[in-house]
């Protein structure tokens, strides 16, 4: 061997402190340190030495040399090249930290931005447990692991680390179908507009479309009045209970009716009530048929108000009513207990014996609304009246229900009054 072959050997193998054109990958030493797909620009310039130095004086093959970095901090060794404001309160924290190789592989790597797995969750999950809770609804990119579709590494002015700065621009990013539906209703839900994570984990739940609760609870979370007027309460409509509970009227997120409803409300409560229910030893008539059958219907009911009288919710009343209206045949007279038809109608129908005018139901002047109902033992409204509506003139009813029998009212209208023979007394006719 020439001596100046020899000596250039020498100086590679006993180099004590290797500069810069000092090669670490050669045919046996780090070969495999810049063979992925992905490898760090200064490493691909085999630039070892933008990060490390030889701390030592041993050789550089031999055991125990020590390549340490150029900083304590690997984070100083990465910023001398990388501008990243570590002072940034709005970072993510382990950013800010100098804790870059928790994400980042400094050689190489098979991913994007030298990161150290091959699914971005896979790095997070190292610190959040985001995704890795075992619940039964995962939303479609968090089950793949694609965080980084919604979040950024390092972070920026965003709340959370996201890619944009309104929640809702985010999901209408991908939900473009759920956007347009939304946007067509003539109203829109106040939490929607507000954000969907109001309803929605953006990540996992429990529920079904990864809501943060169901109905009721979901909704009572921000309406306790509601749950208070329905909870507890004497009469309790079982909409509110079964199936669907508040989604068996109202839609999530908008509507194109008033209250956010699937359908006018007339339509709506027709819709189960179009068949007689069980309800306990009663049966309530199917309202649809009854309707049908009973053409002249209460104003309220020609305006299609079921609400008008109902509260949907729930009441203290009987039958979901807004206002008292005795259950009974006869009750002693209290212009309390009729509340529910006073709300519409003038009180002094009742109130005044004597009348020309407050009401037709009188003989000469004669109130027989007084008659009949301001007394101890007095016949309430429904003894006489339909309140949904019926065949007769003014709602009168066929029949009433007096203990186990119909009684029939038989009442007809005249030219200037009316009659009736009803299973209370007699024919009697009056004449205004
Ligand atoms: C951008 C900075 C940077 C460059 C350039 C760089 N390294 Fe590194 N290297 C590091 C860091 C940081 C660590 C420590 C990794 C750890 O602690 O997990 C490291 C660790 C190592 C290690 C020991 C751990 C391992 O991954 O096997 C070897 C060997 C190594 N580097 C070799 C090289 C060689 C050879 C080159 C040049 C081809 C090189 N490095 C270039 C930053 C760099
Ligand atoms: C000597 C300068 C230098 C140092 C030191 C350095 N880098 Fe880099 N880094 C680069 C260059 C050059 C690029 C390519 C820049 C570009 O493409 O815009 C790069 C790119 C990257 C990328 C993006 C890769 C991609 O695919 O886009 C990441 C991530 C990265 N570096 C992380 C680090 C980390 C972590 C450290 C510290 C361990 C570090 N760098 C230290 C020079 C450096
Ligand atoms: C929590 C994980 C995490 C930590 C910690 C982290 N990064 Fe990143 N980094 C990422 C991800 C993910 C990307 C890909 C781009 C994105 O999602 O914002 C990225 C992108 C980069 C890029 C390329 C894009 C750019 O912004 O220029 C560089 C360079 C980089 N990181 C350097 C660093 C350095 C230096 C540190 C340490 C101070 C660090 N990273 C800490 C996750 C991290
Ligand atoms: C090395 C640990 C670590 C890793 C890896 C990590 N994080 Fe974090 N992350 C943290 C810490 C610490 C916080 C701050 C928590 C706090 O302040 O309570 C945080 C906070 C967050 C926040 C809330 C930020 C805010 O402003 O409220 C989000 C979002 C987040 N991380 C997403 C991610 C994503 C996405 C990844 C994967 C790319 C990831 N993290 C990887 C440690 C980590
Ligand atoms: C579809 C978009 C989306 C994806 C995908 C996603 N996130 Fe989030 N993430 C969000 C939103 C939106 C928030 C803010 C939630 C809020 O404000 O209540 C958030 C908040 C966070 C937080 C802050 C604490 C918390 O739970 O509220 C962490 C940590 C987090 N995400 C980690 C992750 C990790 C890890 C992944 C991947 C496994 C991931 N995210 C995937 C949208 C997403
Ligand atoms: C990167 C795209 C993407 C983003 C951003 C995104 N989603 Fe999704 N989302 C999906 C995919 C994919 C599915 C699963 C496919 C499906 O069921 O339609 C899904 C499913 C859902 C579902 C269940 C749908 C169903 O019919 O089962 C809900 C609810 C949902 N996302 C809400 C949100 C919310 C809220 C946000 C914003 C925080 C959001 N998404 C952001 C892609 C995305
Ligand atoms: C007030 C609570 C609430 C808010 C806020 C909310 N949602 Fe929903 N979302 C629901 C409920 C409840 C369901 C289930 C509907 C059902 O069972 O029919 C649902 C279902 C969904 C579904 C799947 C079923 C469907 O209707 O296609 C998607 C997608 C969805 N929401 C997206 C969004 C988006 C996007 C936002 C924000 C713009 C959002 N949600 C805001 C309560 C909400
Ligand atoms: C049987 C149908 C039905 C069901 C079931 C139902 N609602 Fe309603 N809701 C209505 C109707 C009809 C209105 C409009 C009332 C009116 O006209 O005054 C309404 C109005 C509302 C309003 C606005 C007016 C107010 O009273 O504050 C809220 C809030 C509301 N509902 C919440 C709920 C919640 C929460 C649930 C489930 C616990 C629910 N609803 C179940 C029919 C229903
Ligand atoms: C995050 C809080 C929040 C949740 C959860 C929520 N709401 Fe609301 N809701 C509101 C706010 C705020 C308004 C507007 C103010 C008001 O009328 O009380 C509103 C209004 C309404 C209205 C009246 C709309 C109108 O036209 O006046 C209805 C009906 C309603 N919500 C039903 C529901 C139902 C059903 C659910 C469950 C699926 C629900 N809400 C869940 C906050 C919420
Ligand atoms: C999703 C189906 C559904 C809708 C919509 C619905 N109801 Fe009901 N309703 C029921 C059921 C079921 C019962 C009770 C039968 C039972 O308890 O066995 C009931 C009972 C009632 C009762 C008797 C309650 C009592 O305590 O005496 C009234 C009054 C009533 N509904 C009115 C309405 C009105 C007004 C609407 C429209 C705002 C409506 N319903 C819409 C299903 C519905
Ligand atoms: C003018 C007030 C008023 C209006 C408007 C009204 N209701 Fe009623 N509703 C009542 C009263 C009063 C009762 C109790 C009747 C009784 O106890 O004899 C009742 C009872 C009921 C019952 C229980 C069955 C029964 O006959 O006792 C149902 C179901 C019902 N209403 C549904 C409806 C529907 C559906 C609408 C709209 C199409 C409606 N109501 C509109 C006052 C009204
Ligand atoms: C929500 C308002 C409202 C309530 C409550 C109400 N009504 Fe009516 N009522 C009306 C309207 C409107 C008319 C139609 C008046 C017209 O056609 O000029 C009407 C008409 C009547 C008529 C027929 C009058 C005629 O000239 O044909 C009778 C009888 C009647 N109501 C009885 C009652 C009784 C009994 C109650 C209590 C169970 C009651 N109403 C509760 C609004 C109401
Ligand atoms: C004994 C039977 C009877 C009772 C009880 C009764 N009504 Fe009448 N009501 C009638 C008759 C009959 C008419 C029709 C009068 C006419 O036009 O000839 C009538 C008419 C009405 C009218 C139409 C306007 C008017 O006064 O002419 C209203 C409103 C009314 N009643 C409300 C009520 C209310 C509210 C109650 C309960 C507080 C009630 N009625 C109790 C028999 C009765």
């Amino acid at each position: 061997m020439k001596n100046s072959i020899r000596l250039i050997l020498l100086i590679i193998f006993f180099n004590p402190l290797p500069g810069a054109a000092q090669t670490c990958i050669t045919t046996e030493c780090h070969t495999e340190i810049n063979q992925k797909q992905l490898v760090h620009v200064p490493v691909e310039e085999e630039d070892c030495q933008a990060c490390h130095e030889q701390k030592n004086k041993k050789h550089p093959k031999a055991r125990g040399a020590d390549f340490g970095l150029t900083e304590t901090d690997v984070v100083d060794v990465c910023t001398t090249c990388h501008d990243i404001d570590l002072e940034n309160p709005e970072l993510h924290k382990p950013v800010t930290e100098g804790m870059c190789l928790s994400c980042h592989n400094p050689h190489q790597s098979e991913s994007p931005y030298l990161l150290k797995e091959k699914t971005v969750s896979a790095i997070c999950v190292q610190c959040h447990d985001t995704g890795t809770r075992d619940l039964p609804h995962v939303h479609g990119p968090v089950a793949v692991g694609a965080c980084e579709v919604c979040h950024q590494g390092h972070g920026n002015m965003n709340n959370s680390l996201l890619v944009f700065k309104e929640v809702n621009d985010l999901c209408y990013d991908c939900h473009t179908i759920k956007q347009d539906e939304i946007g067509n209703y003539n109203q829109i839900h106040d939490p929607v507009e507000e954000s969907c994570v109001n309803c929605h984990d953006p990540h996992e739940s429990e529920y079904p479309y990864q809501l943060t609760d169901v109905a009721p609870e979901l909704c009572f979370s921000c309406h306790g009045a509601i749950e208070d007027m329905s909870e507890n309460v004497l009469s309790q409509h079982k909409a509110l209970k079964e199936d669907r509970t508040c989604l068996n009227c109202h839609l999530p997120h908008g509507s194109n009716y008033q209250y956010n409803l699937k359908q006018e409300t007339f339509d709506l409560c027709l819709g189960c009530h179009d068949k007689p229910m069980k309800f306990g030893r009663v049966t309530i008539p199917g309202m649809k048929k009854f309707l049908e059958k009973n053409t002249d219907w209460h104003g309220p009911i020609r305006d299609k108000d079921c609400s008008g009288c109902h509260n949907p919710h729930g009441s203290v009343n009987i039958r979901l009513l807004r206002y008292f209206y005795p259950p009974e045949f006869y009750t002693s007279f209290n212009i309390d207990k009729y509340q529910l038809c006073f709300q519409c109608h003038p009180e002094t129908n009742v109130l005044d014996k004597n009348t020309t005018k407050l009401t037709n139901f009188r003989d000469g002047t004669r109130n027989l609304h007084y008659l009949h109902v301001n007394r101890a033992k007095g016949r309430t409204c429904r003894a006489c009246h339909q309140t949904h509506a019926s065949n007769h003139a003014f709602h009168i009813r066929d029949t009433v229900p007096f203990g186990r029998w119909q009684l029939p009212i038989n009442y007809v209208a005249t030219e200037n009054g009316g009659k009736c023979s009803p299973g209370c007394h007699k024919l009697k006719e009056y004449k205004r």
